[in-house]
């Protein structure tokens, strides 16, 4: 008896507790480390804006910025450690295809920063369509997933 009084004090003291610090129902059911964004989110982002760069590059027919810029996306920042691990258990045996997929996206970079430094325009361009094709290859098999898991959205 008395340590069920006890638990219901304690009960309601953090209901209480949870309400005046203004954390709403939601906020207490999720997983606030589930919630945030992905670093991958993050660089994902940079990647868009360097291939900007690129077509900006291309555009003025600047294969000097474009050699810059090929290496930032080929050698693109990964993951920490620990978000690495919550990735390759959501994805499991799928890991060798998204992989693989980072590896055409890389290989395809560093086409585009060789043809950019020859200042060969035409090969600029072919290889920065396969560069852009990897990219396509790999948000059409796993981007939606992706948000579907690491943000609940559908
Ligand atoms: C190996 C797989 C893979 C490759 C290759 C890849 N992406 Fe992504 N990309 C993802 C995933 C997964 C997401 C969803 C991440 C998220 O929402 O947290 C994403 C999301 C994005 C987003 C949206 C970010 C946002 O704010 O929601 C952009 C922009 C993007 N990628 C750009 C690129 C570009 C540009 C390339 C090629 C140079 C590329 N990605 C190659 C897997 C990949």
């Amino acid at each position: 008896m008395q340590y069920r009084h006890t638990f219901k004090t304690f009960f309601a003291v953090s209901v209480l507790g949870a309400l005046l610090t203004g954390a709403s129902p939601q906020a207490l059911a999720d997983n606030a480390a589930e919630a945030k964004p992905l670093e991958l989110r993050r660089i994902m982002q940079e990647l868009g804006k360097n291939m900007q760069a690129v077509t900006d590059g291309i555009s003025r027919e600047d294969w000097a910025l474009v050699a810059r810029i090929a290496p930032l996306i080929a050698e693109h920042p990964q993951p920490p450690a620990g978000e690495k691990m919550r990735i390759m258990a959501f994805i499991g045996a799928d890991m060798g295809k998204f992989k693989g997929h980072d590896e055409k996206t890389h290989q395809a970079a560093q086409a585009l920063e060789q043809a950019a430094t020859r200042s060969d325009g035409q090969s600029v361009i072919s290889s920065f369509a396969t560069l852009q094709n990897s990219c396509l290859a790999c948000h059409q098999s796993f981007r939606k997933p992706f948000v579907e898991h690491f943000y609940g959205q559908r």
